[in-house]
C-alpha cells in the first residue's frame, strides 16, 4: 500500500464481535490500527488472529475517560451491544454512549480524524412504520429498560451532528441492524446464537409466541464492508445510513433452518411473547445502496453455516450429539 493511502486508524470496541472483524479487515487492507477496548465484553480471543502482526496494537482503556493518541481515522464501537450485557450495568452504559463520544469527537477534533459511529436500528425504538427509512425519527421510550442504549446511541447522534455542524468535523454515521457471524456472544440472549447453541446441544429451541414475527440478519462481513464503504464516502456524505439486510425471516423459519442445518434432534418449544418484543424489525437500505453502492451479498444460509462452525469449533455440541451426527446415515 502507498504511504498516502496507509491510514492509522483507532478502533474502540475492537476486541468485540464486529471490532474484531473490522480489525481485521483493516489490516488486511494494509493500514495500522489501534484497538482499544476495556474487556466488557470483548475479549482478546477475538483479537488472536492478529495479535503479532507489527501494524496492531491493543490498548486497555475505557473511553468514559479521555485518550490521546495520535491518528487519522476513528471507528466508534466501544459499547456493549445486546439487552443482557447493556442492562446489567444501564448508567455505564449510557456513559459509554455519551462521555465515549464527546471523548472520541473531542480527539477527532484535536487531530483532525474522520469519525465513524456505530448506532443502531434500535434509535427507531419500537417503530409505527416498516421498513424503517432513515428519515423517520423513531418512537423511544425515554424512562425504559432499553433507554440506556436507546437513548444514548441517539444522544450520540446528536453529539456527532453538532461537531460536524459547529466544528465541520467530518463523521460518519451508521445505524446498524441485526449482525450476526462468528464470535457472536453465546449467552446474550440474541436469537441466532441462541437457537444455534440450543440445536447443538440438542435442547429444545425457544421461540416465542407463535414465532411469526420477522427479523433480518445481516453477515458479518457484509455489515464491516458497508463500514468501510462509508469510511471511504466523500465528506458531504455523513448519514446516518442504514447498514442491514432487508431480507425478513419469520422467527420459526430461522429455528427450523438452524435444526436443518446443525443436523439437530431439538424440538421447538413456544413461549409466551415478552411485552417488548417487536413484530418487525427490516431497514430500508435505499440510501446505502445508491450512495454506498453496498447491498449484502452473504445469504442466510452461507452465513449460518459459518456461524454454526464457528460454534462447533467452541464445541457447544453435547458429545452425544457429535457421535449421532459423525455416524454415517442409515442406507
Ligand atoms: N451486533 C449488532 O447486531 C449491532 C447492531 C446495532 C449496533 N451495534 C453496535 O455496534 C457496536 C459493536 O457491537 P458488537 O455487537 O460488536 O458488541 P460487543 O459487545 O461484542 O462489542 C463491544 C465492545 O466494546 C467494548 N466496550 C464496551 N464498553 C467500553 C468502554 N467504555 N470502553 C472501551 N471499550 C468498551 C467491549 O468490551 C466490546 O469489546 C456497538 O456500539 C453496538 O451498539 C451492533
Amino acid at each position: 500500500m502507498r504511504d498516502a493511502a496507509r491510514k492509522r486508524v483507532l478502533v474502540t470496541g475492537g476486541a468485540g464481535f464486529l471490532g474484531s472483524h473490522l480489525v481485521e479487515a483493516l489490516l488486511a487492507a494494509g493500514h495500522d490500527v489501534l484497538c482499544v477496548d476495556n474487556f466488557y465484553t470483548g475479549t482478546k480471543d477475538n483479537l488472536l488472529r492478529v495479535l503479532n502482526p507489527p501494524r496492531f496494537e491493543l490498548l486497555r482503556h475505557d473511553i468514559t475517560f479521555p485518550l490521546y493518541v495520535e491518528v487519522d481515522e476513528i471507528y466508534n464501537l466501544a459499547c456493549p451491544a445486546s439487552p443482557v450485557h447493556y442492562q446489567f450495568d444501564p448508567v455505564q452504559t449510557t456513559k459509554t454512549s455519551v462521555h465515549g463520544a464527546i471523548n472520541m469527537l473531542g480527539l477527532a477534533k484535536r487531530v483532525k480524524a474522520r469519525i465513524f459511529q456505530a448506532s443502531t436500528s434500535e434509535v427507531y425504538g419500537d417503530p409505527e412504520v416498516h421498513p424503517q427509512k432513515e428519515n423517520y425519527r423513531g418512537h423511544v421510550n425515554p424512562i425504559g429498560l432499553r433507554s440506556c442504549y436507546d437513548e444514548g446511541k441517539r444522544c450520540a447522534e446528536t453529539l456527532f451532528f453538532d461537531y460536524h455542524r459547529q466544528h465541520g468535523l467530518p463523521i460518519k454515521v451508521a445505524r446498524i441492524f441485526n449482525t450476526y457471524g462468528p464470535r457472536m456472544h453465546p449467552n446474550d440472549g440474541r436469537v441466532v446464537s441462541n437457537f444455534i447453541v440450543q440445536a447443538l446441544q440438542g435442547r429444545p429451541i425457544t421461540v416465542y409466541g407463535k414465532g411469526r414475527q420477522t427479523r433480518s440478519f445481516c453477515y458479518v462481513d457484509d455489515t464491516v464492508d458497508a463500514f468501510v464503504r462509508l469510511m471511504r464516502s466523500g465528506d458531504d456524505f455523513t448519514g446516518p445510513v442504514n447498514i442491514g439486510n432487508p431480507r425478513e425471516c419469520t422467527v420459526l423459519e430461522l429455528a427450523e433452518k438452524i435444526i436443518e442445518l446443525t443436523r439437530s434432534r431439538s424440538r421447538i418449544v413456544f413461549e409466551p411473547l415478552p411485552s417488548d418484543d417487536p413484530a418487525r424489525r427490516c431497514p430500508d437500505i435505499t440510501l446505502a445502496k445508491a450512495m454506498l453502492g453496498w447491498e449484502p451479498r452473504v445469504t442466510l444460509e452461507q452465513g449460518l453455516e459459518k456461524t454454526i462452525a464457528y460454534f462447533e469449533s467452541l464445541q457447544y455440541r453435547s458429545a452425544q450429539d457429535t457421535a449421532r451426527v459423525d455416524r454415517p446415515a442409515a442406507a
